[in-house]
């Protein structure tokens, strides 16, 4: 009943969705015929029943969820695509990578409806542990773990106002650290995302450090770095009972922006100068995208706190949020049902594990490097591509209108995803206004990275 088998570059002949797979959908109660394996069925489904998704459904397909391996993903109608996206910075390892399932397969024993911060248990332990030894420092820390990222930031800023006796903190326009709660309070990418929903604490924001267009028209190489000082006016006018500064140290939603390492160590200061924790969002940048653990030491910097989810659960949904020990003024202040129960723990305690034994902060940094240089050859080339950037795995390129004005580019930039998407084969997003980001699962191969760009290029030729 399912697909006739169809050749694919990197697996060979595959079948979407075989008999097993419609089998198995029809033992659910889904009896679903081989004319409903369109895009365009799926699609209506789920704009119908689902309210949360934020990609656009005229580019993307349904994704086909039983085949795919490495960076290939299928859409249902077998269409196959090169990933870039990483399954948006969660896929550490790529689609179906042996060793994982096979550790995997090896712990399917473990009893895993253990809620986890409820009791103690060893992998909840160990992994805690072990995440609280990822950030650079040698400070004692001590770890909460939860199921997203913008809880795993919530996490921090709730030890932060305990410890702190402080409410209010300091965040990035742009900036994006969740949807939902106190997280959503410092979010500052999408006004679909803000508007209408009250903010849960109060925020004083300034502009991320932000090079390619910096808002006070300076030249990074001799800048005074005004978007430091900026936070030192708006401390010294706003008030100065700041719980702490929040910041990602690779704007990655909000457009892709790398700030100056510079920039950082001095809103670090500042913050610390008036007594403000300062804590890194590492769910998108963090767990080795950039060849650290932490991207935040790229800027050479030791955060207080340092949210982490993302790779950290390589697909399974786990959060951490990691702080100074103790993390709360007495116990019991905070906690979550799920998360942490064993099986994450162990999964994730072996990625880690994984990282660390065959050099992926090393390979991370070389790759990225590699990809980047690629992507700045699309800039020479393309009077559109104003700019390049990126820190290890966490890349992408800014459209424009013409190198002159500089202008914002953002329907010709949407124009581009959708030939990358939908002519290329390119499973790629966008961030920010005007921008293109690639954040490829930790496996890529340089040929890959070689046909990825080549892909784009093509996009990008094809929309000018
Ligand atoms: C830097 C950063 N913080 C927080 C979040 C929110 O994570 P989640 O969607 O898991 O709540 C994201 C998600 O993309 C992110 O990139």
């Amino acid at each position: 009943m399912g697909f006739p088998a169809r050749s694919s570059e990197n697996l060979g002949d595959v079948t979407i969705l075989d008999e097993k797979h419609f089998r198995i959908l029809k033992d659910l109660g889904y009896e679903l015929g081989p004319d409903t394996m369109t895009n365009e069925y799926w699609k209506k489904r789920g704009a119908d029943a689902l309210a949360i998704t934020t990609q656009d459904r005229d580019v993307y397909g349904c994704i086909d969820h039983t085949v795919g391996e490495g960076v290939a993903i299928f859409d249902i109608e077998g269409t196959e695509y090169i990933d870039v996206t990483g399954g948006v910075a969660v896929r550490a390892f790529g689609l179906r990578y042996k060793p994982y399932l096979e550790f995997e397969a090896s712990i399917l024993d473990v009893v895993k409806e253990l809620p986890g911060m409820d009791f103690d248990a060893i992998p909840q332990t160990l992994l805690a542990e072990k995440v609280a030894s990822l950030p650079p420092g040698d400070h004692k820390r001590q770890v909460t773990f939860t199921t997203s990222g913008g809880r795993a930031v919530e996490g921090c800023m709730k030890s932060a106002m305990d410890l702190s006796g402080k409410q209010r903190f300091v965040a990035f326009r742009p900036a994006f650290h969740g949807r939902t709660g106190y997280a959503l309070s410092l979010t500052s990418t999408n006004w679909k995302h803000k508007s209408g929903f009250p903010q849960g604490v109060d925020v004083i924001r300034i502009y991320y450090p932000y090079c390619y267009r910096c808002p006070y028209g300076q030249n990074v190489e001799d800048c005074n770095i005004e978007c430091a000082e900026a936070l030192r006016f708006a401390l010294e006018v706003e008030g100065t009972d700041i719980a702490a500064t929040v910041m990602e140290p690779i704007c990655g939603e909000g457009g892709l922006i790398v700030p100056p390492a510079k920039a950082v160590k001095a809103i670090y200061e500042i913050s610390k100068e008036f007594g403000a924790y300062f804590m890194s969002d590492e769910v998108q940048a963090g767990m080795g995208r950039t060849g650290k653990w932490c991207a935040v030491e790229n800027h050479g910097v030791i955060p207080d706190y340092v949210s982490m989810a993302k790779a950290l659960g390589g697909g399974y949904p786990m959060g951490a949020s990691i702080g100074p020990s103790p993390m709360f003024s007495e116990a019991s202040r905070h906690s979550e049902t799920f998360s942490a129960e064993p099986k994450m723990s162990l999964l994730s305690l072996w990625i880690i594990r994984h990282i660390e034994t065959e050099g992926y902060l090393k390979k991370n940094a070389e790759n990225g490097a590699y990809l980047l240089t690629r992507l700045n050859e699309l800039v020479d080339k393309h009077e559109v591509v104003g700019d390049a950037r990126g820190i290890g795995l966490m890349t992408g390129v800014e459209i424009i209108k013409d190198e002159k004005s500089k202008a914002k580019a953002p329907k010709l930039r949407d124009k581009i995803l959708k030939n990358a998407v939908n002519s290329q084969k390119l499973w790629i997003l966008g961030c920010g206004q005007n921008s293109i980001r690639m954040t490829p699962s930790y496996i890529i191969t340089r040929e890959q990275i070689d046909s990825a760009v080549e892909r784009l290029d093509n996009a990008i030729k094809a929309s000018s």
